[in-house]
């Protein structure tokens, strides 16, 4: 069975989800580690609770690619598969993403590459956008850029307020982080430039 890591600073919905699949079955994997860089962070709480292996790494006053290598060796140490970034509010170093290549998952709460950055949901809102969403992308050496996984489409109301349209894309971040998971630890996926495509199931003719 694969290994995951899993990486937050704060809520802990997004891990929250992940567990709950793997608790039911329903993605097959073990989460070997979740590491946050904020002791306080909600997450890290829900992680002990389901008696996971919870570390607290913190970032605070320390060098960018001081703290990665902790994290990574924290990583290794569990032979972690692969590297899901649910709400980890830290840029990864260059170093870090290289020791991992198309091993490191991020979520993004808007439809990429529309939005990058924080706060994508109020973003989108305020321009005005009439549909927005979320992306599952890989993460490369620049910030929201990777190429993409799964992507989920939520319309924007008129009754919406940024918050309300936040919660509806959530609903959706939940299910898309799970999906793109499950293709990679499956493989069935291709990479050719930027795209990711979909393996087609083979057809056995014996
Ligand atoms: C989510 O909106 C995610 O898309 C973004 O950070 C937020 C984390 O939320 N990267 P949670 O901690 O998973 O609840």
């Amino acid at each position: 069975m694969k290994n995951l890591g899993i990486l937050l600073s704060g809520r802990g919905s997004n891990f929250e989800a992940i567990a709950d699949n793997v608790a039911s079955g329903t993605l097959d994997a073990h989460i070997a580690v979740v590491i946050s860089n904020r002791a306080d962070a909600a997450g890290i709480e829900s992680a002990r609770r389901r008696g996971l292996n919870a570390l607290v790494i913190p970032s605070k006053g320390k060098v960018r690619e001081e703290h990665d290598r902790e994290v990574v060796a924290a990583l290794r140490e569990r032979q972690v598969d692969l590297i899901c970034l649910a709400g980890y509010m830290r840029l990864l170093s260059p170093w870090f993403v290289q020791q991992f290549p198309n091993r490191i998952l991020n979520i993004h709460p808007a439809l990429l590459p529309a939005f990058p950055g924080l706060e994508a949901q109020k973003q989108a809102f305020d321009y005005g956008v009439k549909v927005s969403g979320c992306t599952v992308h890989f993460v490369d050496e620049n910030l929201d850029q990777g190429a993409i996984l799964v992507q989920k489409v939520v319309p924007v109301l008129d009754t919406d307020d940024d918050h309300t349209l936040a919660a509806r894309i959530l609903e959706q971040e939940h299910i898309a982080y799970s999906e793109a998971i499950r293709m990679v630890l499956e493989e069935k996926y291709a990479i050719s430039g930027r795209k990711v495509v979909k393996k087609q199931e083979s057809s056995c003719s014996t």
